[in-house]
């Protein structure tokens, strides 16, 4: 079994900070996203990974190298423009050879891992396994129609779903599907789409079978998506303190607090994870927070948000939340008469103040 991962696209949801960096490369928990997808194939015992990447994009490379910190042979494939899903399975053939293969969308994250969806899939004997959940939003996903619990149809992101059972982006497939991604033609769009091979598969009688997640899955397309994926990773940490907290200070639940950090007269309340050689002094730092490494917390209040590496926040007097900020950010009290609000924000960036 091989693995087949996405760390392409282009994140227009995720502007700003995508126009700095690849998505998959955002700290969920202070981890990276794709590197979820990586652990959670590694934990299902595969040892070769393809991961597509956008042509010229090194990041990911740079990021992940061979593989080696995850017992993985990782290679790069490039896919030349986003032509779709179909596409991308169409353009790994050669690396995927006759191998079954799981092909994971490095933007999903999900709670317990894929092995069970792989054991599914072993188990129907199936030529395509679908992972499925439950959404409040079907018309955003592929959606299937289930029947006496058997799929009998799948359409992408239809106007009127045929059920609220979303098609999540974790698939396991055996060699049929290059056959169907060879047979599709492009959408609307002007993709392939996957949704399109999965209904080529159902409709030349090949058997495809469907585990449904009960418990927590997302796509992380927007900010919101991205704070939600925190707080499901963090709500899952164990407590693991590595450097002093001074007496003045009170921490309360699970906390993550990396080597190096200064906590000093301040209220932390789990569960929160904080990086290596963090400060944070007279602050508050609440529930669901991601502190990246090098980051300082100065007399101000912070809760649900990320912070990537480097961001520094000092005597803002009204608590920030639901905020991700990029890495070297810097929120600071203007000390300069007026006292007006100064801003230097790049293309995309958004603000709320009262
Ligand atoms: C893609 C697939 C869709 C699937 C979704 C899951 O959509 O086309 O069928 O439900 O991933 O994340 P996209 O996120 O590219 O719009």
């Amino acid at each position: 079994m091989k693995a087949l991962i996405t760390a392409g696209g282009d994140g227009t949801r995720l502007r700003p900070i995508t126009h700095t960096q690849n998505k998959h490369l955002i700290p969920i928990a202070n981890k990276l996203m794709l590197a979820y997808a990586l652990d959670y194939a590694s934990d299902a015992g595969i040892i070769e990974a393809g991961i597509i990447i956008n042509s010229g994009d090194t990041s990911i490379a740079e990021a992940f190298g061979n593989g080696d910190s995850f017992g993985m042979k990782i290679e790069y494939i490039e896919q030349s423009a986003p032509l779709g899903l179909g596409h991308v399975v169409k353009i790994a053939e050669p690396f995927i050879g006759s191998d079954p293969f799981v092909f994971y969308l490095g933007d999903n994250i999900l709670v317990g891992g894929i092995k069970k969806f792989i054991d599914d899939f072993i188990g129907h004997g199936s030529n395509c396994h679908l992972v499925l959940s439950q959404v409040p939003d079907p018309n955003r996903f592929g959606v299937a129609d289930v029947q006496d619990g058997k799929i009998i149809g799948i359409e992408e992101k239809p106007d009127h779903p045929k059920s609220d059972l979303a098609v999540t982006g974790i698939y396991v497939y055996d060699s049929h599907i290059f056959e169907a991604v060879n047979n599709i033609k492009p959408s609307a769009r002007g993709e392939l789409e996957i949704s399109d091979a999965h209904q080529y598969l159902l409709e030349k009688g090949y058997s495809v079978s469907y585990s449904e997640i009960t418990g927590w899955w997302k796509d992380t397309g927007k900010p919101s998506d991205l704070l939600e994926a925190n707080r499901l990773v963090l709500d899952n940490i164990k407590d693991e303190r590595k450097s002093k907290i001074d007496s003045a200070s009170t921490v309360s639940g699970r906390v993550v607090i990396g080597s190096g950090a200064k906590i000093i007269n301040s209220n932390i309340r789990g569960p929160v994870i904080i990086g290596e050689n963090v400060t944070i002094e007279g602050a508050y730092v609440g529930p669901y927070s991601a502190i990246g490494d090098g980051c300082a917390i100065i007399n101000s209040e912070i809760e649900y948000s990320i912070l990537m590496n480097d961001c520094s926040i000092s005597n803002i007097s009204r608590r920030i939340e639901a905020s991700l900020l990029g890495s070297d950010v810097e929120l600071l009290r203007s000390k300069s008469k007026p006292v007006t609000h100064r801003f230097i924000l790049g293309d995309q960036s958004r603000v709320e103040i009262d």
